[in-house]
């Protein structure tokens, strides 16, 4: 089967090396990079802030984009600008990037991992319900952890890969529990669920644009909100928490340098204007895969569920009966043969720092992580410019 998967590849993306996904300079890119070099605005003032802003509020349809630094200081910056601290804890996949967990551990609170599905790879809602009903106690309207006392606090339902999760089953159990929701769409720039794009479910969303995402600034992030006082209260704090003044340098709080600078909104700006058709290419891409990958038994291409439109970011096979063993064989075999593939993430319950951490049973998150593989995805392959 493993020389077939690689055959496959090979016959979708062509001879030559594959990477998992490269980012494409194709528009306006060096065009806009040198206005701000040329026009001396590289930092965090500079006109193209405010129209990455716009060209994101736009796509998304949220009233209210705060550009950052990178999605993981989104998400911090997001905890904490919802109250969340050292005396909470927060229900956290233990299948997502190390980054979403570590913004917990910043914010103060502590992470609670939860298992995933394999249907989106996300945050499993029938299995966190019943886990939810037997380790909770509720007080006044707040629950807590019976054993830790802490107050479970928010939930971070992250689209891994791009994949839409149960966000429609997620928000329910959250209104019940009366958890805040801070969306993890780090991956999930121009996915949707019932045509509402990822990232406005919860009170807040993230993004994050690094170099291997659909678009990138090179390192770079945003928050999302239709929360006017929220959205306030987020630029404050990643601006210094600077207060407004022609000279002064008074600040009325302990802020965050978290601004996005204008450099990396420059690129941003111009990737964006591409966006759409970076979407169509990885559609083409991700339906060429399907056809072929529909051919091998014992295999399944991660798929878009009912109602649920993915961005394709990075396509996924699930390799039934699979083991770490048969997993890194095929890993090796492509490496070989210059493709890139990438496991998932190891679930972060089975690191050594998080191992202190409270969690449920997490065996779906385990047989994951043994059995899917991410393939080469770059929007490049079938990019065309009409
Ligand atoms: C699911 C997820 N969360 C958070 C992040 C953090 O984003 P960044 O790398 O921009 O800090 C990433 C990206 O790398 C991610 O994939």
């Amino acid at each position: 089967m493993y020389s077939q998967i690689v055959s496959i590849i090979k016959k979708v993306l062509g001879k030559g090396s594959h990477s998992l996904h490269e980012p494409y300079f194709c528009g306006n890119e060096w065009k806009y990079v040198k206005k701000t070099l040329d026009d001396n605005y590289v930092s965090s003032i500079g006109s193209f802030v405010n129209q990455f802003e716009d060209q994101i509020k736009k796509f998304i349809k949220a009233k209210y984009v705060i550009p950052v630094v990178n999605g993981t200081e989104a998400l911090h910056l997001s905890l904490v600008a919802c109250g969340v601290n050292s005396k909470d804890e927060v229900l956290v996949p233990t299948i997502t990037f190390a980054g979403t967990a570590n913004a917990i551990v910043y914010s103060g609170a502590t992470p609670h991992f939860v298992d995933s599905e394999f249907e989106t790879l996300g945050i499993d809602p029938l299995k966190l319900e019943k886990y939810l009903e037997k380790i909770t106690t509720k007080k006044g309207k707040f629950y807590f952890n019976k054993k830790t006392k802490r107050r479970i606090k928010a939930i971070m339902p992250v689209h891994i890969f791009g994949n839409i999760c149960k966000i429609d089953k997620i928000l329910k159990i959250a209104k019940k529990y009366n958890l805040i929701v801070i969306e993890d769409a780090a991956e999930a720039l121009g996915s949707f669920f019932k045509n509402k794009h990822a990232g406005t479910f919860g009170l807040v969303g993230c993004f994050s644009f690094n170099g291997n995402k659909i678009l990138t600034t090179g390192g770079g992030g945003a928050i999302i909100t239709n929360n006017k006082l929220l959205a306030k209260k987020i630029k404050h704090l990643s601006t210094t928490a600077k207060i407004d003044h022609r000279w002064e340098y008074i600040h009325d709080s302990v802020g965050y340098n978290f601004r996005m600078p204008n450099l990396n909104a420059a690129l941003g700006s111009a990737q964006i204007e591409n966006l759409k058709k970076f979407l169509r290419s990885k559609r083409r891409l991700f339906l060429k895969y399907r056809k072929e990958f529909s051919k091998v038994n014992d295999l399944k291409l991660i798929d878009n569920p009912q109602f649920s439109k993915s961005n394709n970011w990075l396509n996924t096979i699930f390799i039934k009966n699979s083991s770490i063993k048969k997993r890194n064989k095929l890993l090796s075999l492509a490496q070989k043969n210059k493709i890139f593939l990438r496991p998932v993430w190891k679930p972060l319950h089975q690191l050594k720092h998080f191992k202190y951490i409270p969690k449920m049973n997490l065996e779906n998150a385990e047989r994951i992580y043994i059995s899917c593989i991410n393939l080469p995805s770059s929007a490049h392959y079938f990019f065309k410019k009409n």
